[in-house]
Protein backbone atom coordinates (compact mmCIF):
# COMPACT_ATOMS: atom_id res chain seq x y z
CA UNK A 1 0.00 0.00 0.00
CA UNK A 2 2.80 2.62 1.10
CA UNK A 3 4.77 1.56 -2.02
CA UNK A 4 1.90 2.29 -4.30
CA UNK A 5 1.36 5.47 -2.80
CA UNK A 6 4.85 6.50 -3.45
CA UNK A 7 4.96 5.63 -6.54
CA UNK A 8 2.07 7.44 -7.36
CA UNK A 9 3.69 10.42 -5.75
CA UNK A 10 6.94 9.88 -7.99
CA UNK A 11 4.95 9.77 -11.20
CA UNK A 12 3.58 13.65 -10.31
CA UNK A 13 6.27 14.98 -8.01
CA UNK A 14 10.17 13.90 -7.88
CA UNK A 15 9.93 12.62 -3.92
CA UNK A 16 11.94 9.51 -3.63
CA UNK A 17 14.97 11.25 -5.91
CA UNK A 18 14.71 14.38 -3.52
CA UNK A 19 14.95 12.16 -0.49
CA UNK A 20 18.04 10.26 -2.40
CA UNK A 21 19.55 13.43 -4.20
CA UNK A 22 19.42 15.38 -1.14
CA UNK A 23 19.32 13.29 2.37
CA UNK A 24 19.77 9.91 1.92
CA UNK A 25 22.41 9.13 -0.60
CA UNK A 26 23.77 12.94 -0.20
CA UNK A 27 27.47 13.03 -0.68
CA UNK A 28 29.10 14.19 2.54
CA UNK A 29 32.39 14.66 3.16
CA UNK A 30 33.77 11.60 5.57
CA UNK A 31 36.01 14.18 7.79
CA UNK A 32 33.38 16.50 9.08
CA UNK A 33 33.85 16.59 13.41
CA UNK A 34 30.90 17.66 15.90
CA UNK A 35 31.60 21.02 14.99
CA UNK A 36 29.44 20.23 11.82
CA UNK A 37 26.43 19.18 14.36
CA UNK A 38 25.39 22.63 14.75
CA UNK A 39 23.45 23.55 11.54
CA UNK A 40 21.39 20.34 12.74
CA UNK A 41 21.18 21.17 15.74
CA UNK A 42 19.69 24.57 14.70
CA UNK A 43 17.29 23.19 12.94
CA UNK A 44 15.75 21.10 15.72
CA UNK A 45 15.71 24.18 17.92
CA UNK A 46 13.96 25.62 15.28
CA UNK A 47 11.32 23.71 15.48
CA UNK A 48 11.04 23.38 18.68
CA UNK A 49 10.29 26.52 19.55
CA UNK A 50 7.48 26.83 16.48
CA UNK A 51 6.08 24.36 18.27
CA UNK A 52 6.11 24.88 21.67
CA UNK A 53 5.44 28.56 20.65
CA UNK A 54 1.94 27.29 18.68
CA UNK A 55 1.22 25.55 22.14
CA UNK A 56 1.92 28.84 24.18
CA UNK A 57 -0.05 31.41 21.68
CA UNK A 58 -3.10 29.09 22.84
CA UNK A 59 -3.53 30.64 26.41
CA UNK A 60 -1.73 33.73 25.73
CA UNK A 61 -3.04 36.92 25.38
CA UNK A 62 -1.55 39.64 24.15
CA UNK A 63 -3.05 42.72 25.44
CA UNK A 64 -1.29 44.90 28.09
CA UNK A 65 -4.19 44.23 30.83
CA UNK A 66 -4.29 40.74 30.62
CA UNK A 67 -0.05 39.90 29.18
CA UNK A 68 1.46 39.08 32.48
CA UNK A 69 -1.61 37.38 33.91
CA UNK A 70 -1.41 35.08 30.78
CA UNK A 71 1.64 34.19 31.80
CA UNK A 72 1.24 33.25 35.10
CA UNK A 73 -2.06 30.79 33.87
CA UNK A 74 0.07 28.98 31.86
CA UNK A 75 2.46 28.42 34.41
CA UNK A 76 0.12 27.51 37.01
CA UNK A 77 -3.15 26.31 35.60
CA UNK A 78 -2.30 24.70 32.42
CA UNK A 79 -1.55 21.62 31.82
CA UNK A 80 2.30 21.55 31.31
CA UNK A 81 1.80 25.11 30.62
CA UNK A 82 4.79 25.84 32.70
CA UNK A 83 7.33 22.68 30.83
CA UNK A 84 5.69 24.56 27.90
CA UNK A 85 6.94 27.78 28.67
CA UNK A 86 10.12 26.70 30.04
CA UNK A 87 11.24 24.90 26.94
CA UNK A 88 10.52 28.11 24.89
CA UNK A 89 12.42 30.57 26.86
CA UNK A 90 15.32 27.98 27.35
CA UNK A 91 14.75 27.02 23.95
CA UNK A 92 15.63 30.92 22.90
CA UNK A 93 19.15 30.94 24.93
CA UNK A 94 19.60 27.67 23.47
CA UNK A 95 19.05 28.80 20.06
CA UNK A 96 21.55 31.34 20.62
CA UNK A 97 24.04 29.29 21.78
CA UNK A 98 24.04 26.83 18.67
CA UNK A 99 24.22 30.05 16.69
CA UNK A 100 26.69 31.22 17.89
CA UNK A 101 29.20 28.06 17.80
CA UNK A 102 27.51 27.59 14.01
CA UNK A 103 28.94 31.05 13.50
CA UNK A 104 32.08 30.40 15.37
CA UNK A 105 32.94 26.82 13.32
CA UNK A 106 32.50 28.71 10.09
CA UNK A 107 35.03 31.62 10.86
CA UNK A 108 37.57 29.01 12.20
CA UNK A 109 37.40 27.33 9.22
CA UNK A 110 37.34 30.08 6.51
CA UNK A 111 33.56 28.16 5.45
CA UNK A 112 32.48 32.01 4.12
CA UNK A 113 34.89 31.97 1.74
CA UNK A 114 34.36 31.26 -2.25
CA UNK A 115 32.70 29.29 -2.92
CA UNK A 116 30.17 29.04 0.00
CA UNK A 117 29.65 33.49 0.52
CA UNK A 118 25.86 32.71 -0.65
CA UNK A 119 25.53 29.85 2.49
CA UNK A 120 27.35 33.33 4.83
CA UNK A 121 24.92 35.70 3.51
CA UNK A 122 21.51 33.65 4.04
CA UNK A 123 22.95 32.53 7.56
CA UNK A 124 23.77 36.46 7.92
CA UNK A 125 19.76 37.05 7.32
CA UNK A 126 19.19 33.93 9.58
CA UNK A 127 21.29 35.84 12.42
CA UNK A 128 19.28 39.72 11.60
CA UNK A 129 15.95 37.31 11.58
CA UNK A 130 16.41 35.56 14.56
CA UNK A 131 17.66 38.68 17.07
CA UNK A 132 14.45 40.48 15.65
CA UNK A 133 12.35 37.32 17.05
CA UNK A 134 14.32 37.17 20.21
CA UNK A 135 13.85 40.66 20.86
CA UNK A 136 10.28 41.16 19.92
CA UNK A 137 9.17 38.13 22.21
CA UNK A 138 10.96 39.36 24.95
CA UNK A 139 8.30 41.87 25.24
CA UNK A 140 5.16 39.51 25.50
CA UNK A 141 5.37 38.60 29.46
CA UNK A 142 4.69 42.28 30.22
CA UNK A 143 7.48 41.79 32.94
CA UNK A 144 9.64 45.06 33.72
CA UNK A 145 12.24 43.96 31.75
CA UNK A 146 10.52 43.38 28.62
CA UNK A 147 8.95 46.64 29.17
CA UNK A 148 11.62 48.64 29.65
CA UNK A 149 13.94 46.28 27.23
CA UNK A 150 11.55 47.67 24.66
CA UNK A 151 11.03 51.37 25.64
CA UNK A 152 15.11 51.31 25.43
CA UNK A 153 15.49 49.55 21.84
CA UNK A 154 12.94 51.36 20.27
CA UNK A 155 14.31 54.71 21.52
CA UNK A 156 17.36 53.89 20.31
CA UNK A 157 15.72 54.69 16.29
CA UNK A 158 15.00 58.35 18.06
CA UNK A 159 18.82 58.73 16.71
CA UNK A 160 17.64 58.80 12.89
CA UNK A 161 18.41 61.71 11.59
CA UNK A 162 15.30 64.02 10.30
CA UNK A 163 12.85 61.69 11.06
CA UNK A 164 13.91 59.97 14.07
CA UNK A 165 10.97 61.07 16.42
CA UNK A 166 8.13 59.79 13.73
CA UNK A 167 9.65 56.84 13.14
CA UNK A 168 9.71 55.57 17.10
CA UNK A 169 6.02 56.73 17.17
CA UNK A 170 5.30 54.73 14.23
CA UNK A 171 7.29 51.01 15.39
CA UNK A 172 5.78 51.68 19.07
CA UNK A 173 2.18 52.71 17.46
CA UNK A 174 1.88 54.95 19.95
CA UNK A 175 3.87 57.58 21.87
CA UNK A 176 5.17 54.96 24.50
CA UNK A 177 5.39 51.47 24.69
CA UNK A 178 1.70 50.48 25.16
CA UNK A 179 -1.10 48.11 24.00
CA UNK A 180 -0.39 49.10 20.46
CA UNK A 181 3.12 47.76 20.78
CA UNK A 182 2.80 44.42 22.39
CA UNK A 183 0.34 43.48 19.65
CA UNK A 184 2.04 44.30 16.97
CA UNK A 185 5.30 42.82 18.31
CA UNK A 186 3.24 39.59 19.23
CA UNK A 187 2.06 39.53 15.32
CA UNK A 188 5.47 39.77 13.99
CA UNK A 189 7.02 37.33 16.24
CA UNK A 190 4.32 34.77 15.64
CA UNK A 191 5.25 35.64 11.79
CA UNK A 192 9.04 35.54 11.78
CA UNK A 193 9.65 31.96 12.64
CA UNK A 194 8.16 31.39 9.40
CA UNK A 195 10.33 33.60 7.56
CA UNK A 196 13.40 31.81 9.69
CA UNK A 197 12.02 28.45 8.11
CA UNK A 198 11.81 29.96 4.78
CA UNK A 199 15.56 31.15 4.69
CA UNK A 200 16.84 27.94 6.19
CA UNK A 201 15.95 26.13 3.50
CA UNK A 202 17.33 28.74 1.36
CA UNK A 203 20.68 28.36 3.44
CA UNK A 204 20.34 24.73 2.30
CA UNK A 205 19.68 24.73 -1.41
CA UNK A 206 23.15 26.96 -1.42
CA UNK A 207 24.84 24.68 1.23
CA UNK A 208 24.16 22.26 -1.03
CA UNK A 209 25.02 23.96 -4.60
CA UNK A 210 28.30 24.39 -2.97
CA UNK A 211 28.45 21.09 -0.71
CA UNK A 212 29.83 21.94 3.37
CA UNK A 213 33.37 22.01 3.97
CA UNK A 214 35.30 19.95 6.25
CA UNK A 215 38.06 20.00 8.45
CA UNK A 216 41.28 19.98 6.27
CA UNK A 217 39.81 22.80 4.21
CA UNK A 218 40.46 20.90 0.64
CA UNK A 219 38.36 20.30 -1.37
CA UNK A 220 37.83 15.99 -1.22
CA UNK A 221 37.33 13.58 -4.13
CA UNK A 222 34.00 12.06 -4.88
CA UNK A 223 35.83 8.85 -3.29
CA UNK A 224 36.12 10.64 -0.04
CA UNK A 225 32.89 11.38 0.46
CA UNK A 226 30.38 9.02 2.39
CA UNK A 227 26.13 8.89 1.69
CA UNK A 228 24.76 11.59 4.53
CA UNK A 229 22.15 8.67 6.02
CA UNK A 230 22.89 6.45 7.91
CA UNK A 231 26.75 7.92 9.04
CA UNK A 232 25.69 11.69 9.19
CA UNK A 233 21.99 11.22 10.81
CA UNK A 234 23.70 8.86 12.98
CA UNK A 235 25.88 11.42 14.01
CA UNK A 236 23.62 14.12 14.33
CA UNK A 237 21.32 12.20 16.46
CA UNK A 238 24.19 11.81 19.14
CA UNK A 239 25.12 15.17 18.81
CA UNK A 240 20.83 15.82 19.04
CA UNK A 241 21.17 13.17 22.32
CA UNK A 242 24.08 15.33 24.33
CA UNK A 243 22.39 18.20 24.10
CA UNK A 244 19.45 17.40 25.03
CA UNK A 245 21.10 16.40 28.07
CA UNK A 246 22.31 19.21 28.83
CA UNK A 247 19.21 21.11 28.00
CA UNK A 248 16.89 19.12 29.61
CA UNK A 249 19.14 19.88 32.61
CA UNK A 250 18.29 23.44 32.55
CA UNK A 251 14.68 22.94 31.85
CA UNK A 252 13.80 20.83 34.47
CA UNK A 253 16.86 21.51 37.07
CA UNK A 254 17.35 25.48 36.62
CA UNK A 255 14.53 26.63 34.16
CA UNK A 256 15.35 30.52 35.53
CA UNK A 257 18.89 30.30 34.69
CA UNK A 258 17.83 32.64 31.51
CA UNK A 259 15.65 34.74 32.87
CA UNK A 260 15.79 38.39 35.00
CA UNK A 261 14.33 38.43 38.17
CA UNK A 262 13.29 41.56 37.23
CA UNK A 263 10.81 40.04 34.65
CA UNK A 264 8.68 38.36 37.34
CA UNK A 265 7.08 41.77 38.48
CA UNK A 266 4.48 43.40 35.89
CA UNK A 267 5.18 46.05 33.50
CA UNK A 268 5.14 49.82 35.30
CA UNK A 269 5.76 52.79 33.24
CA UNK A 270 6.21 54.57 36.40
CA UNK A 271 8.73 52.47 37.71
CA UNK A 272 12.14 52.23 35.67
CA UNK A 273 14.34 49.36 37.05
CA UNK A 274 17.79 50.18 38.76
CA UNK A 275 19.50 49.07 35.62
CA UNK A 276 17.71 47.75 32.46
CA UNK A 277 20.05 44.55 30.64
CA UNK A 278 19.16 43.21 27.79
CA UNK A 279 19.66 38.85 27.44
CA UNK A 280 22.92 37.48 27.42
CA UNK A 281 22.75 36.85 23.84
CA UNK A 282 22.67 40.99 23.06
CA UNK A 283 25.17 41.81 25.47
CA UNK A 284 28.12 41.97 23.61
CA UNK A 285 26.09 44.25 21.03
CA UNK A 286 25.04 46.49 23.71
CA UNK A 287 28.62 47.16 25.34
CA UNK A 288 29.18 48.58 21.61
CA UNK A 289 25.91 50.51 22.09
CA UNK A 290 27.13 51.90 25.18
CA UNK A 291 30.95 52.30 24.43
CA UNK A 292 30.51 55.03 21.63
CA UNK A 293 29.38 58.47 23.86
CA UNK A 294 27.32 59.93 20.58
CA UNK A 295 23.83 58.44 20.75
CA UNK A 296 23.60 58.20 17.37
CA UNK A 297 27.35 56.87 16.61
CA UNK A 298 26.35 54.40 19.45
CA UNK A 299 23.62 53.31 17.26
CA UNK A 300 25.13 53.04 13.81
CA UNK A 301 28.38 50.96 15.87
CA UNK A 302 25.73 48.87 16.99
CA UNK A 303 23.90 47.95 14.01
CA UNK A 304 27.57 47.26 12.41
CA UNK A 305 28.86 45.25 14.77
CA UNK A 306 26.77 42.67 13.22
CA UNK A 307 26.32 43.44 10.00
CA UNK A 308 30.68 43.77 9.19
CA UNK A 309 30.23 39.55 9.48
CA UNK A 310 28.83 40.00 6.15
CA UNK A 311 31.81 41.66 4.58
CA UNK A 312 33.86 38.67 5.60
CA UNK A 313 34.11 37.39 2.08
CA UNK A 314 35.25 40.15 0.82
CA UNK A 315 37.77 41.07 3.46
CA UNK A 316 39.71 38.11 3.92
CA UNK A 317 41.98 38.47 0.55
CA UNK A 318 43.92 35.04 1.45
CA UNK A 319 43.69 31.69 -0.58
CA UNK A 320 45.23 29.73 1.54
CA UNK A 321 42.43 27.21 2.53
CA UNK A 322 41.21 25.39 5.84
CA UNK A 323 40.53 28.76 7.74
CA UNK A 324 42.66 29.13 11.33
CA UNK A 325 44.18 25.49 10.76
CA UNK A 326 47.10 26.80 7.95
CA UNK A 327 46.80 30.21 9.17
CA UNK A 328 48.42 31.49 12.48
CA UNK A 329 47.69 34.63 11.84
CA UNK A 330 44.64 34.17 11.32
CA UNK A 331 44.02 31.62 13.65
CA UNK A 332 45.48 34.19 16.92
CA UNK A 333 42.74 36.98 15.24
CA UNK A 334 40.46 34.53 15.98
CA UNK A 335 40.57 33.30 19.20
CA UNK A 336 41.29 37.16 20.03
CA UNK A 337 37.92 37.69 18.48
CA UNK A 338 36.02 35.60 20.83
CA UNK A 339 37.98 36.78 23.85
CA UNK A 340 36.52 40.09 22.98
CA UNK A 341 33.24 39.27 21.50
CA UNK A 342 33.44 37.64 25.91
CA UNK A 343 34.67 40.84 27.58
CA UNK A 344 32.13 43.02 26.02
CA UNK A 345 29.51 40.12 26.40
CA UNK A 346 30.41 41.00 30.33
CA UNK A 347 30.49 44.68 29.89
CA UNK A 348 27.26 44.71 28.67
CA UNK A 349 26.32 43.21 31.80
CA UNK A 350 27.84 45.95 34.39
CA UNK A 351 26.51 49.33 35.57
CA UNK A 352 28.42 51.47 32.71
CA UNK A 353 30.58 53.56 35.68
CA UNK A 354 34.70 53.88 35.88
CA UNK A 355 37.00 51.02 35.28
CA UNK A 356 33.54 49.41 32.61
CA UNK A 357 33.65 52.22 30.08
CA UNK A 358 37.16 52.56 29.48
CA UNK A 359 37.41 48.39 28.80
CA UNK A 360 33.90 48.51 26.92
CA UNK A 361 35.77 51.14 24.85
CA UNK A 362 39.02 48.99 24.48
CA UNK A 363 37.09 46.16 23.55
CA UNK A 364 35.02 47.78 21.07
CA UNK A 365 37.96 49.16 19.25
CA UNK A 366 39.60 45.90 19.36
CA UNK A 367 36.72 44.16 17.87
CA UNK A 368 36.26 46.61 14.44
CA UNK A 369 40.04 46.69 14.42
CA UNK A 370 40.45 43.05 13.84
CA UNK A 371 38.01 43.16 11.03
CA UNK A 372 39.80 45.99 9.55
CA UNK A 373 43.22 44.21 9.96
CA UNK A 374 42.12 41.32 8.25
CA UNK A 375 42.60 42.35 4.49
CA UNK A 376 45.74 44.26 5.58
CA UNK A 377 47.59 40.81 7.15
CA UNK A 378 46.01 38.20 4.92
CA UNK A 379 47.63 38.90 1.40
CA UNK A 380 51.37 39.02 3.71
CA UNK A 381 50.10 35.79 5.64
CA UNK A 382 49.52 33.92 2.77
CA UNK A 383 52.94 34.74 0.64
CA UNK A 384 54.80 34.10 3.81
CA UNK A 385 52.47 30.67 4.22
CA UNK A 386 53.32 30.14 0.43
CA UNK A 387 57.14 31.02 1.44
CA UNK A 388 57.86 28.30 4.55
CA UNK A 389 55.37 25.91 2.64
CA UNK A 390 52.14 24.00 3.44
CA UNK A 391 50.65 20.77 3.80
CA UNK A 392 51.85 19.12 0.14
CA UNK A 393 47.63 18.88 -1.09
CA UNK A 394 46.57 22.55 0.48
CA UNK A 395 50.05 23.80 -1.59
CA UNK A 396 49.18 22.12 -4.43
CA UNK A 397 45.09 23.78 -4.12
CA UNK A 398 46.61 26.95 -3.93
CA UNK A 399 48.97 26.59 -6.99
CA UNK A 400 45.80 25.12 -9.04
CA UNK A 401 43.53 27.63 -8.29
CA UNK A 402 46.35 30.47 -8.75
CA UNK A 403 46.94 28.75 -12.37
CA UNK A 404 43.28 28.36 -13.14
CA UNK A 405 42.79 32.20 -12.14
CA UNK A 406 45.69 33.34 -14.50
CA UNK A 407 44.13 31.30 -17.55
CA UNK A 408 40.49 32.95 -16.99
CA UNK A 409 42.79 36.14 -17.05
CA UNK A 410 44.31 35.37 -20.35
CA UNK A 411 41.41 33.88 -21.62
CA UNK A 412 39.33 37.03 -20.83
CA UNK A 413 42.31 39.30 -21.97
CA UNK A 414 42.44 37.87 -25.66
CA UNK A 415 38.72 38.11 -25.64
CA UNK A 416 38.98 41.43 -25.17
CA UNK A 417 41.65 41.68 -27.91
CA UNK A 418 40.22 40.05 -30.41
CA UNK A 419 38.17 42.05 -33.08
C1 LIG B 1 18.11 29.07 11.90
C2 LIG B 1 19.41 29.19 11.75
C3 LIG B 1 20.30 28.25 10.96
C4 LIG B 1 20.09 26.96 10.57
C5 LIG B 1 18.89 26.09 10.84
C6 LIG B 1 21.27 26.55 9.84
C7 LIG B 1 21.46 25.30 9.28
C8 LIG B 1 22.62 24.86 8.68
C9 LIG B 1 22.92 23.49 8.33
C10 LIG B 1 21.98 22.29 8.59
C11 LIG B 1 24.16 23.46 7.79
C12 LIG B 1 24.92 22.20 7.34
C13 LIG B 1 25.55 21.53 8.57
C14 LIG B 1 26.63 22.35 9.20
O1 LIG B 1 27.58 22.75 8.47
O2 LIG B 1 26.55 22.63 10.43
C15 LIG B 1 24.65 24.82 7.73
C16 LIG B 1 25.87 25.21 7.20
C17 LIG B 1 26.34 26.52 7.18
N1 LIG B 1 25.78 27.60 7.84
FE1 LIG B 1 23.99 27.62 8.79
N2 LIG B 1 22.16 27.59 9.78
C18 LIG B 1 21.61 28.65 10.46
C19 LIG B 1 22.21 29.89 10.68
C20 LIG B 1 23.44 30.30 10.17
C21 LIG B 1 24.09 31.54 10.46
C22 LIG B 1 23.53 32.62 11.41
C23 LIG B 1 25.25 31.56 9.74
C24 LIG B 1 26.28 32.66 9.65
C25 LIG B 1 26.06 33.94 9.68
C26 LIG B 1 25.35 30.32 9.00
C27 LIG B 1 26.37 29.97 8.14
C28 LIG B 1 26.57 28.70 7.60
C29 LIG B 1 27.68 28.31 6.74
C30 LIG B 1 28.78 29.26 6.18
C31 LIG B 1 27.54 26.96 6.48
C32 LIG B 1 28.45 26.08 5.61
C33 LIG B 1 29.51 25.56 6.52
C34 LIG B 1 30.46 24.60 5.88
O3 LIG B 1 30.16 23.96 4.89
O4 LIG B 1 31.56 24.50 6.47
N3 LIG B 1 24.25 29.56 9.31
N4 LIG B 1 23.70 25.65 8.29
Amino acid sequence: MGGRLIAWIDERFPLTWFIRHELTEYPTPRNLTYWWNFGFLAGFVLVLQMATGIFLAMHYKPDAGLAFDSVQHIMRDVDYGWLLRYLHSTGASAFFVVIYVHMARTLYYGSYRSPRELVWWTGQVLLLLLMATAFLGYLLPWGQMSYWGAQVITSLFEATPLIGKELVVWLRGDFVVGDATLTRFYALHFLFPFLIAAVVVIHLIALHAVKSSNPSGINLEAKDNIPFHPYYTTKDLFGLGVFLVVFCGFVFFAPDFFLEPANYEPADPMRTPEHIVPEWYFLPFYAVLRSVPDKLGGVVAMVLSILIFAFLPLLDRSRIPGGARYRPIYRAAFYLFVADVLVLGWVGSQPPEGAVIVVGEVATAVYFLLFALLPVFSKPEERWLLRRGLPPKVQELVEAEARQRAAREAARRAAEGSP
